[in-house]
């Protein structure tokens, strides 16, 4: 048989990354140690706090949080501050989607409370709605260290509790921030542009994707076309609530 030459760095820094991997996957620690040049020792924690998945079959908002708030299903729960849920009313018409936590929020355990939640609340006050229509949440409930993206191993694990979040609220409209809410519920790489141009659906529930307020805040330009996001938000709310009142 051939024999394939593999550098002994490049094995363990591979291994090392399967293993984290796992890590994220099955909560489980691995613990890598060396014994001597040649050998390799992995040993397993299967002792450490089990995550149970109870949350699945929560009914209210309050219960989803309690059950969920202590998550370690992945490497941001070791960084967090605080575990940042959502606000807002469990009735809420409108459910507004962010990508994560930032430095505030963090400290806080409240969604877009900084910079940019001041820009989303003159949004919320341009377009005339008041805070109980309205529910904030992100995708990633913890903050990626240092405001790094969100890694699509942390968004695949953290993604079900905005669905059972979505579930519990049943919305009339979702508004995604950013494209990566979009995309992560629609199932799609297209661009903010191409998922500006027209309103989706998701379970039926009517998605409009805009600017999220933190590019605004760096590119003001965008600030226009927002506003003609907001506008058709608006009109789509008076419309469902004619038919429903
Ligand atoms: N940006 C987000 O996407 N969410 C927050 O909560 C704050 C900033």
């Amino acid at each position: 048989m051939d024999s394939i030459k593999i550098k002994y760095s490049e094995l363990i820094s591979d291994l090392k990354k399967f293993l984290k991997q796992q890590n994220e996957i099955t909560n489980v620690d691995f613990y890598f140690s060396k014994i001597n040049t040649n050998e390799v020792k992995i040993k397993n924690n299967t002792q450490k706090k089990i995550f149970n998945e109870n949350w699945k079959n929560a009914k209210s908002l309050n219960e989803l949080n309690t059950l969920i708030c202590d998550c370690i299903k992945c490497s941001l729960s070791k960084t967090r501050k605080k575990f940042v849920f959502g606000v807002g009313n469990e009735n809420a018409d409108i459910m507004f989607i962010g990508e994560a936590p930032g430095a505030d929020e963090d400290e806080q355990g409240e969604p877009f409370v900084g910079r940019a939640g001041q820009l989303l609340n003159k949004i919320f006050e341009a377009i005339q709605f008041k805070r109980e229509e309205i529910y904030i949440c992100n995708i990633l409930k913890c903050r990626p260290p240092n405001n790094r993206d969100p890694q699509l191993s942390e968004v695949e694990l953290c993604i079900p509790y905005l669905w059972k979040q979505i579930e519990i609220i049943k919305p009339k409209i979702l508004v995604s921030l950013g494209r990566i809410g979009a995309q992560m519920l629609l199932n799609t790489s297209d661009s903010l542009t191409k998922l500006r141009e027209k309103i989706h659906t998701y379970k039926d529930i009517p998605l409009i994707v805009t600017y999220h307020p933190a590019a605004l805040l760096r590119n003001p330009n965008w600030k226009i076309p927002t506003w003609e996001d907001m506008k058709k938000l608006r009109s789509l709310y008076s419309e469902i609530k004619l038919k429903n009142d």
